[in-house]
């Protein structure tokens, strides 16, 4: 009786066996994190592309595809005489946007539509001079005087067409909780490049609902999210005490911010004079909504959504000051990730150390 506990120890443990699986099991976790870092490290900066030089050319300067040199952006007399438009890919309320050929390459070019919004298109025109980086459409070249805009084409269009080109059989093989979840970090990685631009804090105002927001981001055949229109992207002082409002009329309903929404209540009519600004926290309150829509419903997005829950639950904070900052929101995203990946690389792994 008093023999038996150790009997069954010895036959299940063998002390020499156990000691040297254990040493094995450990050399092999820590192989793995450390290929998982790599790889990690090697995604986070994978487009090749700096936060501030997107194609590393100068400021002016641009380059395409597998070409060596940098070019500088094209003048009025180049687009006029280079660029052949082929067909209407897009309209908005500010631009008509054509897919184009420059010397063989597809690019895009977008003219103005409505006169009365030539402010929103220069305004546009100036953001996507001063922000090209790994986040934004890359610019190839510009006509102020006849109000176009050349950038590069991305044939998957906008992120409205996810779930369409989710469902590409070539496209397939993207329709993961893990790709999904990537798409979400770059949109969150481009609010926070947004909040802490070289210009400053600037909040995406075009993003009144779901689609609107959806619209604003071009999908890469890489399946990266970049930012197309900037055309309002007003600017936060805070040590100034300035502060934006997304355009002059009411907005409403659930997506946007409640700070964004006429406080006075029925009774009182809206009118812009008495309508309180607010700050880059609108984009904040709608990064669970936006995040949703990536995540979509494929195996294993649901176990994504409940580790985002909690930072979620703080976007939605109604008080904007308490909302996490957009880095906040990064950081735990590629937490969430980087844990989930593990986890399912090596599943059964916490329970047996
Ligand atoms: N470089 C591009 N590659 C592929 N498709 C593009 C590109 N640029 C724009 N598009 C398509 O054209 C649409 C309209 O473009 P854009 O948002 O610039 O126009 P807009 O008039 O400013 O729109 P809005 O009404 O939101 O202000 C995009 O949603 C996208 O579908
Ligand atoms: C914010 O306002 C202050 C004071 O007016 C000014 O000095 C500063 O340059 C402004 N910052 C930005 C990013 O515009
Ligand atoms: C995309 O598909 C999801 C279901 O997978 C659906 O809930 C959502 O409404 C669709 N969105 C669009 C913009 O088509």
């Amino acid at each position: 009786m008093e023999k038996k506990p150790h009997f069954v120890r010895r036959e299940f443990l063998p002390r020499e066996v156990s000691s040297i699986s254990l040493a094995l099991l450990l050399v092999a976790v820590l192989l793995l994190n450390a290929l998982l870092y790599l790889y990690l490290n090697k995604f986070y900066s994978s487009s090749g592309r700096g936060e501030t030089d997107p194609s590393l050319c100068p400021f002016g300067y641009f380059k395409l595809g597998t070409v060596k040199n940098c070019s500088p952006w094209l003048s009025c007399e180049a687009i006029n005489r280079e660029v052949r438009k082929l067909k209407r890919v897009g309209e908005g309320a500010v631009k008509k946007v054509f897919l184009s050929e420059w010397k063989e390459n597809k690019v895009v070019l977008s003219q103005l539509t409505n006169p009365e919004l030539k402010e929103d298109f220069l305004h546009g025109l100036k953001m996507l001079k001063a922000l090209q980086s790994k986040h934004v459409v890359r610019l190839l070249g510009y006509c102020e005087q006849q109000f176009t805009i050349l950038t590069e084409y991305h044939p998957l269009g906008s992120l409205r067409g996810l779930n369409e080109t989710l469902h590409i059989p070539r496209y397939k093989g993207m329709n993961t909780w893990h790709r999904r979840l990537m798409l979400a970090i770059d949109y969150v990685s481009i609010i926070r490049y947004l909040h802490s631009s070289p210009l400053g804090t600037l909040v995406m105002c075009d993003s009144n609902d779901l689609d609107k927001v959806l619209s604003q981001y071009l999908l890469t055949s890489d399946f990266h999210v970049l930012v197309n229109d900037l055309d309002a992207l007003p600017l936060v002082n805070r040590s100034a005490g300035r502060l934006v409002k997304c355009g002059h009329r009411e907005l409403r309903g659930d997506f946007v911010a409640p700070e964004q929404r006429w406080p006075y209540g029925e009774e009182v009519p809206f009118e812009d004079d008495l309508m309180p600004p607010y700050d880059e926290k609108t984009d904040i309150w709608k990064i669970p909504d936006v995040s949703n829509f990536f995540l979509g419903h494929v195996e294993g997005s649901d176990i994504v959504r409940l580790h985002l829950f909690d930072i979620h639950a703080a976007c939605k904070k109604k008080d904007p000051a308490e909302r996490p900052s957009a880095q906040e929101v990064l950081d735990t995203y590629r937490k969430v990730l980087t844990l989930l990946i593990r986890e399912t690389a090596m599943p059964g792994i916490r329970e047996m150390l």
